[in-house]
């Protein structure tokens, strides 16, 4: 397996070409830069941690600087890190964020206001509609406009919907009715008139949970309410990609007159207990020794299912470059990501274009090749 970048470039950079050869040709070139060969078609994100933007993690901030155009907290925007206790909140991290998208030139997408999961531990339980309303509020109008001109949009509704289409029964919907989106996303243009606005869900390229997020983007619209974008996560598995659910999907969402965005991308190799491709993260199952198999290392008749994977997706994306405006990762590395602890803790998953090393996978390079055809 040592050899395994090497055989996998051979198969499709250079035919014929030694191993040894292509290594030093491959060293002696600047690596390419996922930010610049997009640069005419769509941002190029990743999803960050404290430690990457607080400078922490110095072959993380050297990918980071030299790959990406945008990125997206993975976590210290959520709303139980961002108000832990009743209006007592602690942007400190959120602060460093933003100086160092200011440093390194990147914009933000912020990620999220209104989710049903990571809720601070006060209103995760609360019964009266009157504080839910004034939390939902309070948190909307101080959060955004308090970063209102320093990130670039916001997530400002994340999962409200089943995979159904129907809308998820969260405290939101259960206090505040169906109509919160649209509350949302109006408080939301209030605070931070300078920020796009966005609604981000995982499996709305399926057809029934597609239905459900084109019904919310036209009620917010035809209540006269500012949405300037769509997020579908792409979670998916590198063996099952819905290509063609996602060409629909594109054209659907573009009809609707608003930006298409790929935002939590990530290829898993590991199959889940189940088949559904969900990435609720309530989702949890017990760990068993046949479902982490590449703990050892990643197989290239693996590697090759990814990268191929990789390279159809960017074709799509290509393809429709004019409605897809945004694609972000959800890591910088394999071994950063959070598939290698969901939804069995402990295994090793390889999602993302750089391995554990932060060395550019195969995946990496299919990915830029796609721009040369
Ligand atoms: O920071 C604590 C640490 O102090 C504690 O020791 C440790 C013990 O488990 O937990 C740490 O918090 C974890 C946090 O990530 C930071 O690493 C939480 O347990 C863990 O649940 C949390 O997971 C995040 C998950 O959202 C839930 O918020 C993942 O990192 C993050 O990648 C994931 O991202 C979501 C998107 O926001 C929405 N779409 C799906 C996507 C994947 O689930």
């Amino acid at each position: 397996m040592a050899n395994r970048r090497l055989s996998g470039f051979t198969s499709f950079l250079i035919p014929g070409i030694s191993s040894l050869l292509l290594f030093q040709t491959l060293k002696s070139q600047p690596l390419p830069s996922l930010k610049e060969t997009f640069k005419s078609n769509f941002l190029i994100g990743a999803a960050v941690n404290v430690q990457q933007f607080e400078g922490k993690d110095s072959a993380a901030n050297r990918v980071i600087a030299q790959q990406f155009n945008t990125v997206t907290p993975e976590n210290i925007m959520k709303a139980e890190i961002i108000q832990p206790g009743w209006n007592v909140y602690r942007f400190d991290y959120a602060d460093e964020l933003v100086a160092y998208a200011q440093k390194n030139n990147l914009k933000i997408n912020a990620h999220t206001l209104i989710w049903h999961s990571q809720l601070p531990a006060f209103m995760q339980h609360m019964q009266d509609p009157d504080s839910v309303r004034k939390y939902f509020v309070d948190h909307i109008n101080t959060v955004a406009h308090r970063y209102d001109g320093k990130v670039f949009s916001w997530d400002v509704v994340n999962e409200a919907l089943n995979e159904d289409g129907t809308l998820r029964n969260s405290i939101f919907l259960q206090k505040l009715g169906p109509n919160y989106i649209v509350e949302a996303f109006r408080l939301t243009q209030k605070a931070a008139p300078n920020t796009k606005l966005y609604y981000n869900d995982y499996n709305i390229e399926q057809p029934k949970k597609r239905a459900g997020a084109i019904a919310i983007i036209k009620s917010i619209q035809s209540a006269g309410v500012r949405i300037d974008g769509v997020g579908i996560q792409g979670h998916w598995n590198a063996r099952n990609v819905p290509l063609q659910d996602i060409e629909e999907s594109i054209k659907e969402f573009s009809a609707l007159g608003i930006e298409v965005m790929f935002t939590e991308l990530d290829l898993g190799v590991l199959k889940n207990p189940w088949d559904n491709n969900t990435a609720d993260v309530n989702a949890k199952a017990d760990s068993k020794e046949n479902m982490n198999p590449y703990a050892g290392g990643l197989p290239d008749s693996v590697q090759n299912i990814q990268s191929k994977a990789y390279e159809d997706l960017f074709k799509l994306f290509l393809k429709y470059d004019k409605n897809v405006s945004r694609v972000t990762f959800w890591g910088v590395n394999d071994g950063q990501s959070w598939l290698n602890n969901w939804p069995i803790r402990g295994r090793t998953n390889y999602p993302l274009l750089f391995d554990r090393h932060f060395q550019p996978k195969e995946a990496f390079y299919k990915v830029i090749s796609t721009k040369a055809e």
